[in-house]
């Protein structure tokens, strides 16, 4: 794992720099196999970076036909709520660059009960990346855990040092071998959907993007205090194999040492 820190004066340059890195790694995995598969961060921190791809400078330089779009995580809401990951890329980045429905993989929460729809999301990306066990595989007690690997998993961190929703000392924190899981978050009083370490950690290339000075003291927790992953669950964002690039802002930085 190749892991740099970049600190930012704001959060404008951060999504700048996203947008470029963005770009180059949606380029390279179009030339190498075809297709460029991301997944999307919610919440408020990537807003700036997925309108900045919407920009005449940003928006020619990748062949959009060819970028499938996937989430980390989503509230169980509609895709029409306020509070909807989906509905915040959609607005800011989807729709603006008439992305079409085949390349959208969205969590499908009108199913209603959150489990059903993590095994559902489960399916639909193992359809998407073809990890079927074939018979002989399975005859053979073929033990491999089947994981995507997405080109790009964008992330933010909420100042409690969660990331997608795997929340500290949560359930979905221990599951190693699901894609895709539903998990109670007692201190919301709400249950999430979000894909897996295992699942986040396969990929190629993963992106936090955090600013604000509310993140400073716990993103120094993450970065240079103790391993407590299930205190800090960002702590566990690992990719076995591929980039992990933390892009901040001076204010969240301000702790480091
Ligand atoms: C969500 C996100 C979550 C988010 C952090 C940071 O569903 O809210 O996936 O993990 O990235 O909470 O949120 P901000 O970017 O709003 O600070």
């Amino acid at each position: 794992m190749k892991s740099t820190i970049e600190i930012f004066p704001d959060l404008s340059e951060i999504s700048r720099v996203a947008a470029e890195k963005f770009i180059s790694i949606g380029n390279r995995a179009c030339k190498q196999n075809g297709k460029f598969t991301v997944a999307l961060a919610g919440g408020s921190t990537p807003k700036s970076l997925y309108r900045l791809l919407t920009t005449d400078n940003f928006k020619k330089q990748i062949n959009w036909s060819k970028v499938f779009f996937f989430f980390g995580d989503e509230r169980n809401v509609l895709p029409v709520a306020e509070d909807s990951n989906f509905r915040m890329a959609n607005e800011n980045l989807l729709k603006p660059l008439q992305i079409s429905e085949n390349q959208i993989f969205r969590w499908q929460t009108q199913i209603g009960d959150a489990v059903k729809i993590a095994e559902d999301y489960e399916e639909r990306i193992k359809d998407f990346f073809r990890l079927r066990r074939n018979s002989s595989a399975s005859a053979a007690g073929d033990s491999d855990l089947l994981l995507p690997r997405f080109d790009l998993v964008l992330l933010g961190m909420g100042d409690d040092g969660h990331t997608a929703s795997l929340f500290p000392f949560t359930d979905a924190l221990r599951e190693r071998k699901k894609i895709a899981v539903a998990n109670c978050v007692e201190k919301l009083n709400t249950v999430r959907l979000t894909l897996t370490f295992s699942a986040i950690n396969n990929a190629s290339n993963i992106m936090f993007l955090i600013n604000g000075e509310e993140k400073a003291e716990v993103l120094r927790a993450v970065l240079e205090g103790e391993f407590k992953p299930e205190e800090f669950p960002s702590q566990n964002i690992k990719p076995a194999n591929g980039n992990l690039f933390w892009l901040l802002d001076e204010k969240a930085a301000q702790k480091l040492k």
